[in-house]
């Protein structure tokens, strides 16, 4: 698996102390709030794993697992729940922890759907921001890194349900790509 990556973007220091300080962040600014941290699966995971260990406030935390629709019956950006909240989102205060906003087309969709739930508040959290192919007029209130329109791998991206596991965040070899 390592022989297939180019180069590394964020090695493991570079990402755990980026998340420390966005955690420090988030326990200051929630504080006296009801935090409940909701998890975009899968890429996620890793990224919510690392950061709920890095606020000092209570919380709850609950996952979703959405869908883009494809085969073009259906309007660009409008998803299908496959796993929807346990925990009901009214009374807290929401925080949408996803791992990459790139065209904000899902994102979007989640926040109009969980918005409607009428939590106390409801903000984004996303480990990268990906500005270049936006979409629609999404940012993220909370965020750790900042890329160039580029396709990353490892700590919870993956390609074709691959690399998730690698523990830093890289760039693959062409002939990955050339091979599949
Ligand atoms: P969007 O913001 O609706 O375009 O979609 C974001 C989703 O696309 C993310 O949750 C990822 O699953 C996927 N994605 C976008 N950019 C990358 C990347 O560079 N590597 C891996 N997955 C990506
Ligand atoms: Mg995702």
């Amino acid at each position: 698996m390592l022989d297939d990556i180019e180069k590394i973007l964020f090695d493991e220091k570079t990402l755990s102390r980026a998340i420390k300080n966005l955690g420090a962040r988030i326990s200051k600014d929630y504080k006296n709030k009801n935090l409940l941290m909701v998890s975009i699966l899968k890429g996620s995971i890793v990224f919510m794993s690392d950061l709920m260990r890095s606020i000092t406030v209570h919380c709850v935390i609950d996952f979703m697992c959405a869908s883009s629709y494809d085969g073009g019956r259906k309007t660009k950006g409008v998803i299908k729940i496959i796993k929807d909240l346990d925990v009901s989102v009214s009374n807290h205060d929401l925080l949408i922890v996803e791992d990459i906003l790139d065209s904000g087309l899902t994102l979007d969709s989640i926040m109009k759907l969980l918005g409607n739930r009428k939590p106390k508040s409801v903000k984004i959290c996303a480990l990268i921001d990906k500005p270049d192919k936006r979409q629609v007029d999404i940012k993220p209130d909370y965020k750790c890194l900042e890329i160039p329109d580029e396709f990353i791998v490892g700590y919870g991206f993956d390609y074709q349900e691959r690399y998730r596991n690698l523990p830093f965040i890289g760039v693959l070899k062409q002939s990955v790509y050339d091979r599949s």
